[in-house]
């Protein structure tokens, strides 16, 4: 078992601090507009994607990302690892520790990436749990950067739709770095009252507001930002009756008719067409969502580079 003292996972961006996430946004840019420079930084470096969902872009962009780097991805199923035959998350971190430089895990339960966490002294990434996704976070601060969105003055950026892993990352993202955010979903859906709690505190510090608003057209009103992702998230299909409830809150043309002329998409995609967005407004001038997407590849290889910098830099 390697050195326990010299690990540093990204599980949720509650553990970051704002500098740590500028310093990664930093450097993902930096990467990204010289990545001649950085083209053997993870030679040597065996890092492995597993991977308990379904991915198309976290998988892709993390595997290239890292093989752009220099390192070597190892992508893994759990169902054909013998944790699809019972052994534990625990013991198998213990294989992963001794083999590999990091470990980067899609699974349900926030609990899962912790329990990995705690069992190596590799890097653990959480690429998605049920209810946080970090690196989707990382990308999308680093397109609102590029587009001179992210630190506007008075900014309004609102995510409609239901409050999930996703909206969770968005609030504890944009709480760490000052930033104001509306969460615009029906009074029944609410975000869990633990991570309410952490936020009220982090706000204190950072001084940010969050609303929670429920009447989608105030919510649009003067918005510079609108963000939304599905409905209903992976492994939880059978909440179906939920869309009627979730149709009010459609990002769909008429809902931009109270945003501003300029009004930016996002979606952190796969997008429903015709449900949480239509595809008039996907498609539209409007929408970022491809130059969000490709910043998926960017601003992960900041992240790897500032993990394994901080690794190197505590031996
Ligand atoms: N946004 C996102 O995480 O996409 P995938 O599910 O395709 O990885």
């Amino acid at each position: 078992m390697k050195d326990k003292k010299i690990k540093k996972d990204l599980l949720s961006l509650k553990d970051y601090s704002k500098e740590e996430i500028i310093k990664i946004l930093d450097m993902a840019e930096e990467i990204k507009s010289e990545p001649g420079n950085y083209s053997d930084i993870l030679k040597g470096r065996n890092i492995a994607l597993l991977f308990d969902k379904p991915s198309t872009r976290t998988r892709v962009s993390f595997e290239v990302g890292i093989n752009q780097l220099g390192g070597h991805c190892l992508v893994l199923d759990s169902k054909n690892l013998q944790l699809g035959r019972g052994e534990t998350y625990a013991d198998t971190a213990k294989i992963f520790d001794a083999y590999l430089d990091a470990v980067i895990i899609r699974t349900f339960m926030q609990e899962t990436v912790e329990t990995i966490a705690e069992n190596c002294s590799i890097p653990v990434i959480n690429a998605l749990t049920d209810k946080y996704h970090p690196c989707q976070i990382l990308a999308d601060m680093q397109t609102l950067i590029e587009k001179n969105l992210l630190f506007k003055k008075n900014l309004k950026f609102v995510y409609f739709g239901d409050p999930n892993n996703v909206s969770n990352s968005l609030l504890v993202g944009f709480t760490k770095l000052g930033v104001d955010i509306t969460i615009c979903c029906p009074k029944s859906l609410k975000t869990d009252e633990f991570l309410m709690e952490f936020l009220k505190k982090e706000s204190a510090i950072s001084k940010n507001n969050i609303c929670i608003e429920n009447e989608p057209t105030k919510a649009a009103f003067g918005a510079d930002v609108i963000y939304t992702d599905v409905w209903i998230s992976m492994g939880q299909e059978e909440q179906k009756e939920k869309i009627e409830m979730m149709m009010p809150y459609q990002v769909n043309s008429d809902l931009l008719k109270n945003a501003r002329p300029d009004v930016a998409i996002m979606h952190c995609l796969p997008a429903h067409r015709g449900m949480e967005i239509t595809s008039e407004v996907l498609d539209s001038d409007n929408s970022i969502v491809w130059e969000q997407a490709e910043n998926r590849l960017h601003a992960q290889k900041g992240l790897l580079k500032f993990l394994f910098d901080r690794q190197d830099d505590s031996k």
